[in-house]
Parts: C-alpha cells; structure tokens; sequence
C-alpha cells in the first residue's frame, strides 16, 4: 500500500450499522464526544468513520463531491477540524463504481479529484465500497484509489470494502490496509457466526499494514445476548479484526461499555510483541455428547492464537444451544505435553487453574465463549 498505516488493525466507530443513512454532523460531532467522554478513544477507538449517505445525490457544477448541505451543513473540513481537535480521526466513505449503495455519487473514473477532495477537507480514512462497479473487475477498480490517495501526500488509511470478491486476501495486501472477507454482518447469531468463520479462512493472509475485515461490530445494537456479543467481540480481536464499533456509543448500556472496553481482550487484539504475524483461527472442536446431536458437538470449538514466546490466547466457544464442556488440548495449540500453565480469565479478570495434564476444560454456557491468556509457568504472566 505505500502508506505506512495499519500496523495493528483498525479501532474506532463507524455510523452504518445502528445509523444507516441517517447520519449528520451533530450525531458525529457527538460521537465523537462520546469516545473521549466514556474513555473509549484512550483504549485505541480513534476513528470516527463516517459510512454511506454523506454527500449530495448529485455532483456539483465543476464534478466535485459535495457534502450534503441539509446534513452536513458545516462541511467536512469543519467536522475533521472539530474531531481532530478531540485527538481523534475522521473517515469518509466512498465507492469504487458510479453510485454509492444509497446511490449517491461513485469515485469511479474520478479517484484523482476526490481523493484530492479528502485530502484537502483534513480526512485520515477512506472505506471504498462496491456497488455499481460496471462488472469491472475489484483487481482493476481499487487500486486507482489507493494510487489517488498516495498522490494527495496526504497519510490517508484505505479500507476496501468489495466483499470478499476475488478473494481479495490474495491480492488487496499490496492495494489496500485492510480488505472486507465478508457480505454485510448483521445484528444476529446466524450472520455473526458465519461472518466469523468465512473470515478465518483467510487467518494466514493477514498481517501488519493489512488486515482481514469481517464487517464493523454489532456490540450493542440489541440483536443478541450479551453472552453473544461477548463473544462477537472477543472472536473479532483474536482475528485481529477492525474493531469498528458499530452501535450508538451516546447511548450504550453498561453490558456494551463492559465488552468494548475489555482492555485485556483489546491488549490480544493489539499485541503484536513479536513484530510478526500469529496464526489465528479454529483449532480444534472437541465432542460431547447430549442427545446424541453430533452437528451441534462440532460447535463446541477452541479458537487460539500465539502470543509472545509461548503464550497464547485461547477462546473457548461453546456454539451450541445447550451448555457443554470445551477442553484445550496442549497438543492442538503446540505446547509440550509436560508444560504447566498459568490461565489468567479475561472476562472475569483472574487466574483461574489449570485443571488437568496437558489439557484445560472449561464449562461454557450456550453462545457463550471464554478468553484466556496461556502463560506457561516458566515465563512472566504480564507480558502478552
Ligand atoms: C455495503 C457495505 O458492505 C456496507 O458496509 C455499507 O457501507 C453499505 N454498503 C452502505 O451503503
């Protein structure tokens, strides 16, 4: 990409998935009170990222993007002047085809005047969408971008946004900062579920400068349980996915305040100690038998990766519809069969103890997941 970003993946808020288009400059302007106000941006949620529906349907006279003037009377510029002046970030979205979603105008053939546009209204974020691409291909239309971006001298982050097609893990590290793996998520099990697992497919591709992008969060828009947004989130910052949060953080309850402000579960999601990738995903998923459904057994699922020297964070999922027991294996995540483990909880922020030879079970409540730090026993616990 050229830019130098993205060193750990993404943190911040984005307006689509409570707003939709229902976004103006008092509600970001509020935002963005709000992060610094609950200590949101302090743990790292510095980008206030606007999403589809902030310009005028039409173009000006002289073909340049325009805010529009009933939402966003102030213009861009005024609202980064205003965010920055709060320390945080303000992103801006546009489409690599000739309208937007919602139909307001593309940057397709006009990736120079509005990556200039951007530049020059202060913004740091640019999430680059899908629709009307004119069946021309993601390969051809994203990287125009990026290149318009560069040119502005401008350090701007480039989030693609084309939905996985042509498996952009493959190719969009040289394009883009981070590549979305996945269709839209939305506030439920099913689509948190499958948008988790279509994105671990592609764990090995991921890395510093660009990142996997399994859709901004849901955490707290009132579709799920809380044990099912607890373990949204933690399953997103094991797979070092952007943590966009993704609900109106000027209202949240305190169950959302609690699982986005996870500081150890954050520290997982930043920890990069040994300056390389870690392997993340399904490791393992182990059988217990209740009622002799072998399809919901599978669900029982041990996600992990590796952290600094021996340690490694351990999700144990249970996606099944009763409670069950999940065991981590010493042999599935790599350690030595005689090592003993300190096991510090994550979620209820103590150590708890290792409960077998070679293995740690735990009893996990249906939808819910558990997050610890494995620390083998001759290492210090602080360090990730
Ligand atoms: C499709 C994208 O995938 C969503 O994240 C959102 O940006 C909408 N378009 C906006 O129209």
């Amino acid at each position: 990409v050229g830019n130098g970003l993205a060193n750990t993946p993404q943190m911040g808020w984005n307006s689509w998935n409570y707003f939709g288009c229902k976004i103006n400059e008092k509600v970001i302007r509020e935002t963005a009170d709000a992060l610094i106000s609950t200590g949101l941006a302090k743990l790292g949620y510095r980008y206030v990222n606007l999403d589809d529906c902030w310009s005028e349907v039409q173009r000006d006279s002289k073909g340049q993007l325009v805010p529009d003037s009933k939402t966003f009377p102030s213009g861009i510029k005024a609202l980064a002047d205003y965010v920055h002046s709060k320390g945080l970030k303000l992103g801006i979205y546009s489409d690599a085809g000739a309208f937007t979603c919602a139909v307001r105008p593309g940057s397709l053939f006009h990736e120079s005047d509005d990556a200039k546009s951007f530049a020059s209204w202060g913004v740091d974020y640019l999430k680059y969408d899908n629709c009307f691409n004119l069946g021309i291909e993601p390969e051809k239309r994203y990287p125009p971008m990026r290149d318009a971006l560069n040119a502005t001298g401008h350090t701007i982050f480039y989030s693609l946004c084309e939905w996985g097609v042509n498996d952009p893990a493959l190719w969009a590290d040289k394009v883009g900062n981070s590549w979305r793996t996945t269709n839209d998520i939305n506030d439920s099990w099913a689509s948190m579920t499958e948008t988790a697992d279509i994105n671990d497919k592609w764990a090995s591709y991921a890395g510093p400068g660009g990142w996997n992008d399994p859709d901004a969060l849901e955490v707290g828009n009132g579709g799920m349980t809380y044990h099912e947004y607890r373990a949204h989130f933690s399953i997103w910052a094991l797979m070092k996915s952007p943590l966009l949060v993704g609900c109106d953080v000027r209202n949240m309850t305190a169950e959302t305040f609690e699982i986005i402000s996870n500081e150890e579960v954050i520290a997982i999601h930043l920890g990069f100690k040994e300056g390389k990738f870690m392997h993340m995903g399904l490791m393992d998923a182990f059988n217990e038998l209740f009622f002799g459904i072998v399809y919901d057994n599978w669900f029982l699922q041990v996600w992990a990766g590796p952290l600094s020297e021996q340690r490694m964070s351990v999700v144990l999922w249970n996606r099944c519809s009763k409670s069950g027991t999940i065991t981590a294996k010493w042999g599935t995540l790599g350690l030595e069969s005689s090592t003993s483990v300190s096991i510090k909880d994550l979620w209820k922020h103590a150590y708890v103890s290792q409960n077998s030879v070679s293995s740690f079970s735990a009893r996990v409540d249906a939808h819910a997941c558990e997050m610890y730090i494995f620390t083998p026993s001759t290492l210090s616990r602080s360090t990730y």
